[in-house]
């Protein structure tokens, strides 16, 4: 249910539409990860996703977001009333009524995934692969969590002496307050919202201010599969909405995704009131995340590797690589290589099939981004040109002359570069590990006692061994960071839903 209307919150929409656009047969390729029947290589998925596209007549532009809401503490204590008088009722449905509703909602997704990708495009300014990527990622979260809840939200008796009979049972814990940010509108806002209900719980889930519609459009068709309208309620706003979420002690669970200063606010908010019932958060945040290249590491592949880690996406994901650590002897030839490839990146109008970086999210993360190229802590190595108008960052290398000055998360299209000793492999990991962070890291060798290292030494939530280091896929690389990064459950593998769930155990001496 809407209680805050989001469209009529949006400020400056309409706008100039996106142009025509010719449609290349291979955009994507034909090793292009598929899932839940979207056969990403089929044109005419693209045909149409561009015709919703061009025929949508809202253009989000810098600024608009969804307002607060005049009466923020009652829309959200109208919404918790809701859930929590609901929840009885969803709690006694059994785990597959609630399964089969998330494998509606997963076919619903896929049946109205043009609209939803050309929400994504313009709302968020997704690229093309990235709008399919949300709509993919939604929907394998849905059928994924459908799956682990029939196989482990059993009851299960445990052993004990003859004459006692002992069950453990997984229970839902009441309401969960789901908070999501702007950069996986769709797939992180419902990832952590349909892990709630499949759990038992009931739902009020906030999007980030910057992107309400696609919140919607989400909820809208939970309701369809047959969650009930009180069992998940959607309210939209900013950090006064999210506060007065998390402050209501009738809430008891959060799931946030978004910065580590947020989540730090949110737990202190959760003990503020000494009588409040000390309730989990799941909290998944941000983080610093290198790539170690020794020199046995094969330099093309390194370079695809980190052109696709930081500038896909503009840099805009949790998991994008931040810091690139190359081994001195062949650093010279690996930035050689990148200031190349980043040349090939094709910067525009997000409708557009053919573009690779779109641009960044607000007017607000556009100037502090831009602040920061122009007075950056190392030397500037390459920057690319980037159209006039727009949000535009444009993708840019800087050179360190320490693993130490990169001291926070810039979240754009932004890559830094020092370099590391021969030798000193597990010493470079502890200095990243030094950082706090925990979220990715990555290393590109060929040496199996390298990786061998990186595996024992590294305090990440996610390694990746000679790959990219972002498209984290459901339930083959559960994702979620430690340290500063987060409080370490991962979405989309198999210990999540236990996170949402109370686990009463039951002795009865027969
Ligand atoms: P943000 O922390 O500003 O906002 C996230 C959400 O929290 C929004 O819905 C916002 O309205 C809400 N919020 C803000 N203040 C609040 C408060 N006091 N109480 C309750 N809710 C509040 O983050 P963002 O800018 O939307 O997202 C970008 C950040 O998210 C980056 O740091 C990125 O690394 C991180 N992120 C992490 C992951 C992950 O899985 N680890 C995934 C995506 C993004
Ligand atoms: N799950 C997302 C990724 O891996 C954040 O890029």
């Amino acid at each position: 249910e809407i209680l805050a209307d989001p469209v009529a919150k949006i400020a400056g929409v309409g706008g100039s539409r996106h142009p025509s656009i010719p449609l290349p047969v291979d955009l994507f390729g034909a090793g292009h990860r598929n899932s839940g029947g979207i056969d990403l290589s089929d044109v005419n998925i693209l045909a149409r996703t561009v015709a919703v596209v061009n025929d949508t007549g809202l253009v989000r532009r810098a600024g608009a977001v969804a307002n607060a809401p005049a009466d923020a503490a009652g829309l959200v204590r109208d919404a918790v009333s809701r859930a929590h008088a609901a929840f009885p009722g969803w709690s006694a449905t059994t785990v597959d009524d609630r399964a089969a509703c998330l494998d509606r909602l997963a076919d619903l997704l896929e049946q109205d995934r043009d609209r939803l990708m050309a929400i994504c495009v313009q709302e968020a300014f997704k690229t093309i692969p990235d709008a399919i990527g949300e709509v993919r990622e939604a929907a394998d979260f849905c059928r994924y969590y459908a799956q682990q809840a029939r196989m482990h939200l059993r009851a299960i008796e445990l052993p004990g002496p003859t004459g006692e009979r002992n069950m453990l049972h997984l229970d839902g814990r009441g309401v969960w307050a789901t908070i999501a940010p702007w950069n996986f509108p769709l797939a992180i806002f419902l990832g952590q919202t349909v892990a709630a209900l499949v759990t038992g719980n009931t739902v009020v889930a906030k999007p980030a201010p910057q992107t309400p519609l696609i919140a919607q459009a989400a909820v809208e068709l939970a309701h369809r599969a047959g969650v009930p309208r009180d069992a998940l309620v959607l309210v939209t706003g900013g950090p006064d909405v999210g506060a007065a979420l998390t402050g209501d002690v009738r809430v008891a669970g959060v799931a946030f995704t978004g910065s580590t200063a947020t989540a730090k606010r949110i737990a202190r908010t959760l003990v503020e009131d000494d009588d409040r019932p000390i309730v989990p958060l799941i909290a998944e945040t941000g983080g610093i995340n290198a790539m170690i290249v020794d020199s046995t590491a094969l330099p093309e592949q390194v370079v695809a590797d980190v052109v696709a880690s930081s500038f896909r996406s503009a840099g805009q994901r949790c998991s994008a690589l931040r810091l690139l650590l190359v081994q001195e002897e062949v650093a010279d030839t690996v930035i050689e290589m990148l200031a190349g490839a980043m040349d090939t990146l094709r910067i525009g109008d997000p409708g557009d099939p053919a573009t690779d970086v779109g641009p960044v999210i607000d007017r607000a993360s556009y100037d502090k981004l831009m602040a920061y190229r122009a007075n950056p802590k190392g030397q500037t190595l390459k920057t690319l040109a980037v159209p006039a108008e727009g949000l535009f960052v444009p993708p840019t290398l800087i050179r360190l002359t320490a693993i130490e000055e990169l001291d926070r998360e810039w979240f754009g299209p932004i890559l830094h570069v020092a370099t590391w000793p021969a030798g000193k492999l597990t010493e470079t990991i502890a200095r990243v590990n030094a950082k706090g962070y925990g979220l990715t890291m990555g290393l590109h060798s060929r040496i199996a006692r390298a990786a061998e290292v990186a595996e024992a030494e590294a305090a990440v939530g996610n390694l990746y061994i000679n790959r990219s280091m972002i498209g984290a896929v459901v339930g083959s690389q559960p994702f979620g960071g430690e340290g500063l990064s987060g409080t370490g459950p991962k979405a989309g593998g198999p210990h999540y839903l236990y996170r949402f769930c109370a686990e009463r155990a039951v002795s009865v001496d027969t």
